[in-house]
């Protein structure tokens, strides 16, 4: 176990922003990991798990140990002649993930192609894009218990998933570390999943008429690249917000002054795009400092210059949050964790 002082986390958060943790380690083996809490338990470290970084703004330095979960491998056991268990530890790179299992045949994971980050910290906010979440496909994970030190697994009912949300972030915050995750994927008979309009049209444009899980993964990466900023060119986290869902008469009473609201249906709840929101209070592509809005997705937040301090890009959203609130009467929740 090596654990590193006054270490800068500039390359450990796809923001880029640049503070450093107190203490900082490595761990490769469960072992390692286990080695390393006790350590930060005999000391009263406050304790950060980092995956990929691709979901938190640091907005000051950490007084702490952070741990860089690098458990690596892949591992697979087929259970019927269309069905596979796949199996990742948790510092396996999603997009690296979601194409080995392309390279094998396997479906399911194919629409969540090039989402930035790890396997281990997929199931914590749920991930999810052109319409399918990881909850549609997971079927279980292990977890370490921080009190106990124990090995325990959560199934899907177990983890509570919700949009953008699961158990991990609610009464299971800070208690339990991921370490690998199971998806279970189909070997024939895939679902292709091209519902969302977007995925539509690039098949067009691509001439694809019977879409492989191949297809839709390419699909899937010529939209993100088209639209999203790549964070090893321009520091950012994705989505900072999420899309809020509001009552429905609230949305009759939103939708009085401007009808061309899009919307969809969730429930008794009306979802609407946060990213037409933002747009509509004029933030689109707008720059203060070394902050902007992504000037083709309003709803990504961009760490424009590479200097930008988490202080900074933090009050950018709060003048997001109360013009939006200013303009529609609609409260913005963060999606970013902030530390
Ligand atoms: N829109 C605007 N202006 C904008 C952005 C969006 O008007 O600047 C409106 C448009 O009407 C558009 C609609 O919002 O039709 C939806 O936009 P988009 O398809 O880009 O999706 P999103 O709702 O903005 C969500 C996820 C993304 C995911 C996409 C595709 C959240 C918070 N974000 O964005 O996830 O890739 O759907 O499924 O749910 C992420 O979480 O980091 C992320 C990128």
């Amino acid at each position: 176990m090596t654990i590193l002082e006054n270490f800068s986390l500039k390359n450990h958060n796809t923001f880029g922003v640049d503070v450093s943790a107190n203490y900082f380690a490595e761990v490769s083996s469960l072992a390692e990991l286990r080695e390393t809490l006790n350590y930060s338990k005999n000391q009263a470290l406050a304790t950060l798990f980092l995956g990929g970084g691709s979901n938190i703004l640091f907005t000051k330095d950490y007084e702490g140990l952070v741990i860089q979960l690098n458990l690596n491998g892949i591992s697979e056991k087929v259970l019927n002649e269309k069905e596979v268990l796949v199996t990742a530890k948790a510092g396996e790179n999603w997009h690296e993930f979601v194409q080995y299992c392309l390279a094998k045949k396997y479906g399911g994971l194919e629409n969540l192609s090039l989402i930035p980050g790890n396997v281990g910290t997929s199931p914590m906010q749920n991930i999810g894009a052109y319409g399918t979440e990881i909850k549609d496909t997971f079927a279980s994970c292990q977890v370490l218990n921080l009190e106990t030190l124990e090995m325990e697994e959560f199934d899907r009912e177990k983890c509570r998933f919700g949009y953008r949300d699961s158990i991990f972030k609610q009464e299971g915050k800070g208690k339990y570390v991921i370490v690998e995750v199971t998806f279970k994927l189909t070997i024939k008979d895939h679902v292709i999943k091209t519902e969302y309009g977007a995925i539509q049209n690039e098949l067009k444009k691509m001439g694809v008429q019977n879409p492989t899980i191949q297809d839709v993964s390419k699909a899937v990466i010529h939209i993100r690249q088209s639209k999203l900023p790549d964070p090893k060119v321009v520091g950012n986290a994705g989505s900072f917000f999420k899309n809020p869902s509001i009552l429905l008469s609230q949305f009759l009473e939103v939708r009085k002054n401007f009808p061309e609201i899009p919307h969809y249906p969730n429930g008794d709840l009306v979802k609407v795009p946060a990213g037409w929101l933002i747009e509509q209070c004029g933030w689109k592509g707008k720059q203060i400092g070394n902050v902007a809005s992504h000037e083709l997705q309003a709803l990504v937040i961009v760490n424009k210059t590479g200097s930008a301090t988490g202080k900074e890009i933090f009050d950018f959203s709060a003048m997001i949050i109360d013009s939006v609130k200013e303009k529609f009467g609609i409260e913005l929740e963060r999606e970013v964790n902030i530390i």
